[in-house]
């Protein structure tokens, strides 16, 4: 072996043995663990609050340096979205006022529709800062953001086309759509016109139907025949290959179909959602902290990139997917979430006060194959870990 080979081995060969024996530190008693770690964040967002540039939202820290993005960014909901979740376990009043600042930085993209990103955009924030205020302005916010989302319907495909076209697509839907009917449930459930309900439930049953492989593993990408709804192509953007499960993506659809379940009560959308879980927890590649690396399918495993946000968001959701589960499941899926949680909140992944540009958590990877944040802090992986933490505490404390 080439001198330089066995040097790029033994590296990687430390990160994988330092990923075990970081995340195997002594462990707290959970409701300590969730009162430090929400304490933490306080003081953690605090010091990235000063890292932002007016009128922009934080996305990650590379190289040393702070990453900020336009509002139109389909990750701009999640920093005031991570600011109330942290602002309802500690009652900080200037995480408050910095989550209302938040808001209003992002506010005009209810009228957005240039693509699907919605529910992601203006739920996550929105969403949390009426569920902790009932301040009628928020609900009519979020109501016109399912408005525009609306715009995105495509009877001839019976989904929300996700992306518009471009040289590679005609019209795209991916996993990662699943969560922009949040809002849309949310927002018929509470007064809004039932046709954005029904939008979110046409959108899953065309999922259902095209996404999925017979292991429960999710396409990233399906692309349509605008004029006739066939499938033109099943393929990925973000994952190792068309036919490999990006860890993200089966993120989103573990979640998705959770949460569809939870506002129809439709039994098909909690039997993908448990085959979807299964699928992820008895993956011969998960690992044992049960952080996934970035594909399921990627080369290079155990020596490539985990995807710390996967973790954090399969953690959230599985939480949710134990409340809809017989005992021994929701044992099952409890445990998996505790061990993915120690694993986030050890010194493997999250981070030190003052470290990692104010973000939490270390070690997500946005987009490997495009060479796009990799091996990073990710804005929403914190706001998963923070969800998975509250979650925990309201449902199994
Ligand atoms: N929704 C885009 C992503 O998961 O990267």
């Amino acid at each position: 072996m080439k001198k330089v080979n066995l040097i790029a081995v033994l590296i990687a060969l430390t990160s994988v043995t330092s990923f075990a024996q970081k995340a195997a530190l002594p462990q707290k008693k959970m409701a300590q663990l969730i009162n430090d770690e929400f304490k933490f964040a306080a003081d953690q967002y605090k010091i990235l609050s000063k890292n932002i540039p007016e009128g922009k939202t934080p996305q990650s820290f590379e190289k040393g340096k702070s990453v900020n993005y336009d509002i139109k960014w389909w990750c701009s909901g999640f920093y005031s979205g991570s600011l109330w979740y942290i602002y309802e376990q500690t009652k900080d009043n200037a995480i408050k006022n910095e989550a209302e600042k938040a808001l209003k930085t992002i506010e005009p993209n209810q009228t957005f529709t240039d693509n699907h990103d919605l529910g992601f955009m203006m739920y996550c924030s929105f969403g949390n800062a009426y569920r902790l205020t009932g301040k009628p302005e928020y609900k009519a916010v979020i109501q016109r953001s399912a408005e525009s989302l609306a715009t995105r319907y495509r009877p001839a495909i019976k989904s929300i086309q996700s992306w518009n076209k471009n040289k590679y697509w005609e019209c795209p839907v991916i996993i990662d759509n699943m969560m922009n009917l949040e809002m849309m449930n949310w927002t018929s459930d509470n007064g809004g016109d039932p046709k954005y309900k029904e939008i979110a439930i046409t959108h899953t049953n065309t999922t259902l139907k095209n996404h999925f492989r017979p292991d429960f593993s999710s396409y990233h990408v399906i692309d349509y025949d605008l004029k006739t709804g066939a499938v033109r192509r099943k393929a990925t953007w973000q994952g190792a290959a068309d036919c490999s499960a990006w860890a993200r993506g089966q993120g989103w659809a573990l979640y998705g179909f959770t949460m569809m379940y939870r506002f129809t009560k439709n039994e098909a959308y909690l039997k993908q959602a448990k085959g979807i879980a299964h699928f992820i927890l008895n993956h011969p590649n998960l690992p044992a902290d049960k952080i996934p690396f970035w594909d399921f399918d990627a080369q290079g495993i155990p020596f490539t990139k985990r995807d710390a946000s996967a973790g954090a968001l399969i953690a959230s959701a599985l939480l949710e997917l134990g409340q809809y589960s017989t005992e021994s499941e929701k044992n099952e899926f409890k445990s998996a979430a505790e061990t993915m949680i120690y694993s986030l909140s050890s010194e493997a992944y999250r981070a030190k006060l003052g470290d990692n540009g104010g973000f939490l958590l270390m070690h997500s990877t946005g987009a490997l194959p495009l060479n796009s944040e990799i091996d990073v802090p990710l804005i929403y992986a914190d706001y998963y870990y923070l969800e998975a933490l509250a979650r925990y505490k309201k449902w199994y404390l």
